[in-house]
């Protein structure tokens, strides 16, 4: 079993450069299913969801060539609708982009109900009533979804929640239906407009994206031929600014929008870190101890509840007592218990977590519950007195790429061990 060990009380100083957002990355793949053609995406992050999809697309039929760690062009022009990997798509969350895709190209798609990161119930409701609005077939049985149309036809989906996946779902869906289809109550995420505008290069017409009304003029065929690169992860940004305050250090992030991170600059400084900001980089650092927030977790643009964990790193040792609510997932907490075997005062109840702050963590060995919950407790053992032993790190691999080498190089002293 793998192990990340991690001396603490080491604040990260230097330079971090970001790399290309996971949660763009695993909607882009699928969606160069639609394409009857070639297309290269650029600055793909190196995890394991991208390796994975790209796995799937090979079962598929689509030919990927990797020219470069980050870079791959795909051929997407003879793919066997019918060969899905049904076991692979049980692995993952963004498996579900799929049924998007592969309804729109083939009018038929089957994938498994989807895994993915622990969090409580992961609904999948506004994905089956927008194929379903387009005119498609949906049954959910066996562990499986499989959705079929004989024609797919524009329409108005109003989502009755604002969903990340359903909004790209029917974007995917609606991209080669006949007529116009409008996504009202759309969700706005960095990674939406950029599955909106890699779409737009190969040739369809979605406009909107990015606000919480989506146009989709039905296109007859996507032709590819184009380069795209994806757009920088907000979430692995905001990661490295919350961990320069938690270790008291002084972090410039390279490579990052800083437009997509508003919220999280808005709180830093409003408990008392310090944040120059300067278009595509950013730097974050602490001066002073931190004082208390009330955090709640929102759709974007609010604080987005992927930098929820590594909030609670920084107020579990803030001053005085912090308060985050949840409104997204039921259950993502999880880290809270870990946290305070390293000597955190944090009370989490259903979706709110009270912390009164302590002026320090220490070492423990601790267990990451998700991708983000895993990233947080590298960060508190960065931040904490003595040895941390973080374990799953599976969790983590799927969407922080390199991440102890990026911590490295920023000063942690942090190693990863197999243990017998
Ligand atoms: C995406 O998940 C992200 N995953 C999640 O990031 C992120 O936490 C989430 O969006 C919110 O930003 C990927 O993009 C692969 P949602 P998704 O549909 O699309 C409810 C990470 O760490 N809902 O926006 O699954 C749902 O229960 C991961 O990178 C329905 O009720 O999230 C939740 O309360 C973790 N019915 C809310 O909407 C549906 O049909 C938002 O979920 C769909 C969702």
């Amino acid at each position: 079993m793998e192990k990340l060990v991690i001396t603490g009380k080491t604040p990260l100083k230097g330079e971090v450069v970001i790399s290309g957002a996971k949660n763009a990355a695993v909607a882009i793949i699928p969606a160069t299913l639609l394409i009857n053609g070639t297309c290269t995406i650029e600055n793909l992050p190196n995890i394991s969801d991208v390796r994975l999809y790209c796995d799937i697309l090979t079962e598929i039929g689509a030919k990927i060539t990797w020219n470069s760690e980050h870079e791959i062009t795909i051929d997407t022009r003879n793919i066997d609708c019918n060969n899905i990997p049904i076991e692979t798509t049980r692995k993952f969350r963004a498996s579900y982009y799929l049924l998007g895709s592969l309804l729109g190209r083939c009018k038929s798609a089957k994938v498994g109900i989807p895994g993915g990161c622990n969090l409580g119930a992961r609904p999948i409701d506004q994905h089956i009533k927008s194929f379903e609005a387009l005119g498609a077939n949906v049954d959910v049985s066996g562990g499986n979804i499989v959705a079929k149309a004989k024609k797919l036809k524009g329409t108005s989906i109003y989502m009755d929640v604002v969903s990340v996946g359903a909004t790209i779902n029917a974007m995917l869906a609606a991209v080669l239906a006949e007529g116009q289809t409008i996504i009202d109550n759309a969700a706005k995420e960095p990674h939406i407009v950029d599955v909106a505008n890699f779409l737009n290069t190969m040739g369809a017409d979605i406009r909107g994206a990015g606000t919480d009304i989506i146009k989709i003029n039905g296109v007859k065929e996507l032709k590819g031929g184009a380069t795209y690169s994806v757009v920088p992860d907000q979430i692995e940004a905001g990661t490295f600014m919350l961990a320069a305050i938690a270790s008291k250090g002084d972090i410039t992030i390279r490579n990052c929008i800083t437009k997509h991170l508003e919220s999280i600059i808005a709180k830093v400084v409003e408990i008392g870190g310090n944040v120059y900001e300067n278009g595509d980089y950013c730097r974050v650092w602490y001066t002073r101890r931190t004082h208390k927030a009330t955090i709640k977790t929102l759709p974007y643009p609010g604080f987005p509840t992927d930098l929820q964990p590594q909030m609670g790193v920084v107020l579990a040792i803030s001053e005085g007592t912090s308060v985050i609510n949840e409104s997204i997932w039921d259950s993502r907490f999880q880290y809270t218990a870990e946290l305070n075997k390293m000597g955190a005062k944090i009370t989490a109840q259903g979706k709110s977590a009270v912390f009164e702050g302590v002026h320090e963590l220490s070492a423990a060995p601790v267990y990451a519950s998700d991708l983000r919950a895993g990233a947080a407790l590298i960060m508190a053992g960065i931040a904490a007195k003595g040895k941390t032993e973080v374990y799953n790190l599976h969790h983590i691999d799927r969407g922080y790429e390199n991440i102890e080498e990026k911590f490295r190089k920023l000063g942690a002293k942090i190693e990863r061990v197999i243990e017998e």
